[in-house]
């Protein structure tokens, strides 16, 4: 399968969603993909510990028609990353990325994450050892650089020395991560963008595939932001406005439109049947689905009404999917779904 992994992730990713914790689980995924049929998925971030002790059905487990669709690992240890690939392989992911971007206190002490930019060799031998486990492709997430790292020398010791071993893809979070005394969330806003870099990464490495991430929040932004690179990651204005996905999608994959731009209401429809499948198959309860949609029908009328009966469902645990249909009925298509005002 060595051509298959070095053929870095096909043209169809031009378009992808962040791996966020807590946030693209298997649920948001499975809705994310009735917006856009084409774009990467990723998963949440899952640690090497989790996939070798933990419920491997529970962290791995998804639906077929999540694909395309990339596991994001964490972790520090070779062998660990090579077993934590090896035991993903019956799950059959599309791609395998390493996280070298997460900036958490957790993460931290476990020496993984946004730190390891500060250890280029190590994350080479990271990269070598899972793609010695692996038959899909590897790839890289990262920051431009950690704390007052060198800009963008930090970077791209990183790259080259992941591609010396191997890896085409990367994902660049164009902002440095500042490990000492922010948040997570303060380390997505305050380091300031450098969307420069990435082109210039770009620039100097135009045999890699290198997608740009960080504050995109609109289509036309991302198709300037595409110009001269190989694609874009879309991280909180996906989980945010759902329905932006299939914009992002008609505007970086434009030689394969969907037929129609997606009816909110048939959404609801085919996530209320899965809601079904979901509750009859483990007793999934319906927050653990609704609280992934409560942007979908952001800038109609009603969708405050929409988010409130859905907020209900969050504190019911008794709720079924009816109650998704219930709410979706209080909402009033306009004529295009683009351009209208916030409710
Ligand atoms: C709730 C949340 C959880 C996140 N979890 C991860 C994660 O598991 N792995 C990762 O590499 N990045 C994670 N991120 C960072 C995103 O992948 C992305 O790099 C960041 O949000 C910047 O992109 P955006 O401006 O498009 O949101 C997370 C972000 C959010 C908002």
């Amino acid at each position: 399968m060595a051509d298959k992994k070095n053929s870095g992730i096909p043209s169809v990713a031009r378009l992808s969603v962040a791996p966020m914790i807590d946030w693209t689980d298997r649920h948001c995924r499975y809705f994310h993909r009735l917006i856009a049929p084409r774009t990467l998925l990723h998963t949440e971030m899952i640690s090497t510990g989790a996939i070798m002790h933990g419920d491997r059905q529970r962290f791995l487990g998804h639906d077929e028609s999540e694909h395309p669709l990339a596991l994001q690992l964490g972790g520090s240890d070779p062998r660990e990353l090579a077993k934590a690939v090896r035991l993903a392989r019956p799950f059959g992911y599309d791609a395998i990325n390493l996280n070298v971007g997460c900036p958490s206190d957790r993460v931290q002490s476990g020496r993984f994450g946004a730190c390891l930019m500060a250890e280029p060799a190590l994350v080479a031998d990271l990269v070598a050892a899972m793609l010695d486990a692996s038959e899909v492709p590897v790839t890289v997430k990262t920051r431009i650089a950690i704390d007052d790292g060198p800009v963008p020398a930090m970077l791209d010791e990183l790259v080259d020395r992941s591609a010396e071993r191997g890896v085409q893809t990367f994902y660049i979070h164009a902002r440095a991560a500042w490990l000492k005394g922010l948040s997570p969330k303060e380390n997505r806003e305050i380091p300031p963008l450098r969307h420069d870099i990435v082109h210039a990464l770009k620039q100097r490495r135009g045999d890699l595939s290198i997608h740009i991430n960080g504050g995109i929040t609109d289509p036309t932004q991302a198709a300037r932001l595409a110009q001269g690179l190989d694609g874009i990651m879309i991280g909180r204005a996906a989980y945010q406005d759902p329905l932006a996905l299939a914009a992002f999608e008609r505007v970086l994959m434009p030689q394969q439109p969907q037929a129609s731009p997606p009816d909110p209401h048939h959404i609801v429809d085919r996530m209320a049947a899965y809601a079904e499948c979901e509750a009859a198959r483990q007793g999934t309860p319906l927050r653990a689905i609704a609280r992934h949609m409560l942007g979908l029908f952001n800038g109609m009328p009603g969708a405050r009404a929409w988010r409130r009966t859905l907020g209900g469902a969050m504190h019911d645990p008794t709720a079924t999917s009816a109650l998704l249909r219930e709410a979706a009925a209080c909402i009033r298509m306009p004529e295009h779904v683009e351009g209208t005002e916030t409710a």
